[in-house]
C-alpha cells in the first residue's frame, strides 16, 4: 500500500501527517510506504518547520522528512492521497494527469472520530498549542485511515 499526504508548503502538516501515520503502520507491522508533499512547492528541499520536529518529538513523533512538490505521477505511484483541508483538494487536482486518478484524493479529517470545520488547521502563522491540535487530529484521523483501508472502506 502505498500512501501521499499533502499540505500546502509539506513543511508542517503533511510531515507530521507522515511521521504519525508511520508510528502507527509500524506498530500494527504493516509494511506500507508512506511519503508526503506540498502543492506550492515554496519550501522545496527544506527540512520539516523546525516547530513540528520539537513538538512533534515531545509526542513520540520523528517529524523528518524535506520538503517537496506534489507531481502529476503521485497520482499514478499512489493508491490514496490524503489532503489536509480543502483549499489542499482544489490545489492538487490541478496536478492530476487523468480524470479517473481523482477518486483516489480524501480529506483526512473524513475519518475523524469527530467533526473537523475546516479540516486540519494550518498551524504556520500560529502557537505552539496549534501544532500540538495538529498532532491531536492526525492520531485520529490516522488509526482510523488504517482501518477503513483494511476494511475496504475506501
Ligand atoms: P503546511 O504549512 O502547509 O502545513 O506545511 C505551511 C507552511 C508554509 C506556508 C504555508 C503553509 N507558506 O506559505 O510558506
Amino acid at each position: 500500500m502505498r500512501i501521499l499526504f499533502v499540505c500546502l508548503g509539506n513543511i508542517c502538516r503533511s510531515p507530521t501527517a507522515e511521521a504519525v501515520f508511520k508510528k502507527v503502520a509500524t506498530e500494527m507491522q504493516l509494511e506500507w510506504h508512506i511519503d508526503s508533499a506540498g502543492t506550492n512547492g515554496y519550501h522545496n528541499g527544506e527540512n520539516p518547520d523546525p516547530r513540528s520536529i520539537a513538538i512533534g518529538k515531545t509526542r513520540g513523533y520523528d517529524v523528518n522528512s524535506i520538503s517537496r512538490q506534489v507531481r502529476p505521477e503521485d497520482f499514478e505511484q499512489f493508491d490514496y492521497i490524503f489532503a489536509m483541508d480543502s483549499q489542499n483538494i482544489r490545489a492538487l487536482k490541478k496536478f492530476c494527469p487523468r480524470p479517473q486518478l481523482e477518486r483516489k484524493v480524501h480529506l483526512v479529517t473524513d475519518f475523524g472520530s469527530e467533526y473537523y470545520e475546516g479540516g486540519v488547521p494550518d498551524p504556520y502563522y500560529g502557537a505552539e498549542q496549534d501544532f500540538h491540535n495538529v498532532i491531536d487530529i492526525l492520531e485520529d484521523c490516522c488509526k482510523n485511515i488504517v482501518s477503513a483501508i483494511q476494511a475496504k472502506r475506501i
